[in-house]
């Protein structure tokens, strides 16, 4: 693994976890131990047992080539989830491209905000139908989905890149029968009522868009991203919208920016939309509204 001392004879996985690991500490690489260890993992076809149990087990120069290739990568800046392909959200392993958002943990904050809610409304009406505005890689949907066995979701994006890897990723994890996605530019081509519409759309302001990481400004979409001016663009059309969309019972649930829980109300409230609760995220951070009528 080293530039100038690799080993004449294979590698094996423990020696190759310990250079990776030790080659992106050494670029100041922040998760080092944890970026090596996914990506050795998913490269070589192993499991963290695999390493503890049998570190002496021999990697195949293939695979040793893409673990070098891969550390390139990350190496370069490309976050370890976009090397990979894939991401876990909520359980559930979703597959990424260029045109999707990499789903955050923060992100697992409003589907729980909105569950509890959710699964009475399943209870009561033995149904539930949720719309979810900017789906990307269908994040918020699909975990919805696999916590809801009675509910139907809709999503949207005007992404028909997003759109694909949705309906993919739904129908890998077998919720494509419950789950459809479609392009529109948020509700225009949207028809019907729902018990819940839920959106983690861009929030991010001009001003900040310029100052981004470039591990968020070079492999997440711009369109994910950017909320406009003020970062409340996408919440005005969605609370707008709402009151054609959205059952008199149901709710709105929306991810926000860590400072826009008074602006965001105040959009909501201008559309008759009263607050009804507020999730943190594990940082402690307001991430989470829940609007009803
Ligand atoms: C912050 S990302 C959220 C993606 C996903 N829901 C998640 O939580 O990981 C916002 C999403 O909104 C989509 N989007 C942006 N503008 C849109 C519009 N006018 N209509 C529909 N979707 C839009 C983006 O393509 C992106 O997928």
């Amino acid at each position: 693994m080293a530039e100038d001392d690799s080993p004449a004879s294979a590698p094996d996985l423990g020696t190759v976890l310990a250079e990776t690991r030790r080659r992106l500490a050494g670029a100041g690489i922040g998760e080092a131990a944890l970026d090596a260890r996914l990506i050795v993992e998913h490269f070589s076809g192993t499991r963290r047992i695999d390493a503890l149990r049998d570190p002496a087990l021999g990697l195949d120069a293939l695979t040793v080539g893409r673990i070098e290739d891969a550390v390139g990568r990350r190496l370069a800046g490309m976050p370890v989830h976009r090397i990979l392909g894939y991401r876990e959200f909520y359980g559930l392993r979703l597959d990424l491209s260029p045109e999707t958002l990499e789903p955050r943990p923060d992100t697992e904050t409003l589907v729980e905000a909105m569950l509890p809610d959710l699964a009475g409304i399943a209870a009561r009406k033995g149904a539930c139908s949720i719309l979810d505005l900017g789906t990307g890689t269908g994040a918020v949907a699909l975990a919805l989905l696999s916590a809801l066995p009675q509910a139907r979701a809709s999503g949207v994006d005007l992404s028909a890149g997003a759109v694909k890897t949705a309906t993919e990723n739904a129908g890998r994890l077998g919720l494509d029968g419950r789950f459809t996605a479609f392009v529109s530019d948020w509700y225009r081509d949207v028809i019907g009522v729902f018990d819940a519409i839920v959106s983690n759309p861009p929030y991010i302001t001009t001003v900040e868009m310029r100052a981004l990481p470039v591990e968020v400004a070079g492999h997440d979409p711009h369109l994910a991203l950017d909320g406009g001016p003020d970062g409340l663009d996408a919440y005005r059309v969605i609370a707008a919208g709402a009151g054609g969309h959205l059952d008199r019972e149901g709710l709105v649930g929306v991810e926000i920016g860590s400072r826009q829980k008074a602006d965001v109300a105040a959009v909501f409230a201008a559309q008759g939309l009263r607050l009804r609760s507020v999730a943190r995220d594990l940082g402690g951070h307001d991430r989470a509204l829940v609007f009803g009528f």
